[in-house]
């Protein structure tokens, strides 16, 4: 079902947003070779609890952690694990936070120490992507009008956007509808109205934009074994244009 929120139930997805943005503002401190992303997870989980919030992708469907940490060729859902981070790799830790029942969901890609030129141009152009899609979360346009921009932007640039998972609307579950596709045509699909709650998290990869499921039915990776970068905010579509609950730079 497609929701419309209320004041008060945007507002408290923003206080939701805005402790999951001092939880990426944590982890951007604590990324270098040698941490785990299970140090990761039980970070985020404390500070959680010491908000009074609680992770809400913990026991979504049976996903068993509080963060989802994919790393190189994982595209989304990796889990968090007892091996260290190396130079050169690229992370991304996507959760949800649930503060007194208002959702917000956001992902990012961190580089860890000395990143190659080829994988900080994937990362740059990811979030580039992302900055693409939210132009077009406008109340008036069209779903497509938000992947068509994603796709141009990021293929144009020699990289290539996953079909297999999208954006979605969010509150009060994880996953509401619609989809939002990362890739499509302009002018087409469901008109975006205000009040609508809606993610745009593309994952852009290097090589192939295929993907295959690992033996823990959770985590996606490329089938080239190529590099996956996503960013993910939780937006609402106000007549005054995408309004991010996830910001980190306000
Ligand atoms: N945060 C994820 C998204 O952006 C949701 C993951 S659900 C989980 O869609 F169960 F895998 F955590
Ligand atoms: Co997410």
């Amino acid at each position: 079902m497609i929701t419309r929120k209320s004041k008060r139930e945007i507002e408290q997805m923003q206080a939701a947003g805005d402790l999951l943005v001092q939880c990426h503002k944590e982890i951007a401190k604590m990324i270098k070779p040698g941490i785990t992303t299970l140090e990761i997870d039980a970070l985020v989980e404390k500070l959680l609890a010491k908000h009074g919030a609680t992770p809400e992708q913990k026991g979504y469907n049976g996903y068993p952690y509080a963060i989802c940490a994919s790393i190189n060729d994982e595209i989304c859902h990796g889990f968090p694990r007892d091996e260290k981070l190396q130079d050169g790799d690229i992370v991304t830790i996507d959760m949800v936070v649930n503060l007194n029942g208002g959702l917000a969901d956001s992902a990012w890609t961190y580089a860890v120490g000395n990143v190659d030129e080829k994988g900080k141009r994937l990362m740059e152009v990811t979030k580039t992507s992302l900055d693409k899609g939210i132009e077009q979360a406008q109340a008036g346009n069209r779903i497509g009008d938000i992947g068509h921009a994603i796709q141009t932007y990021a293929e144009g640039e020699g990289f290539s956007v996953v079909r297999d998972f999208t954006g979605h609307g969010i509150g009060p579950t994880i996953h509401e509808d619609p989809h939002i596709p990362h890739f499509g045509l302009p002018n087409k699909g469901l008109r975006l109205k205000e009040g609508m709650v809606i993610t745009i998290e593309p994952m852009i990869n290097e090589g192939s934009w295929q993907s295959k499921m690992d033996q823990n039915n959770w985590t996606a990776r490329t089938i080239d074994k190529g590099r996956s970068a996503q960013y993910e905010h939780t937006i609402v579509i106000t007549k005054d244009g995408p309004l991010l609950i996830t910001d980190q730079d306000k």
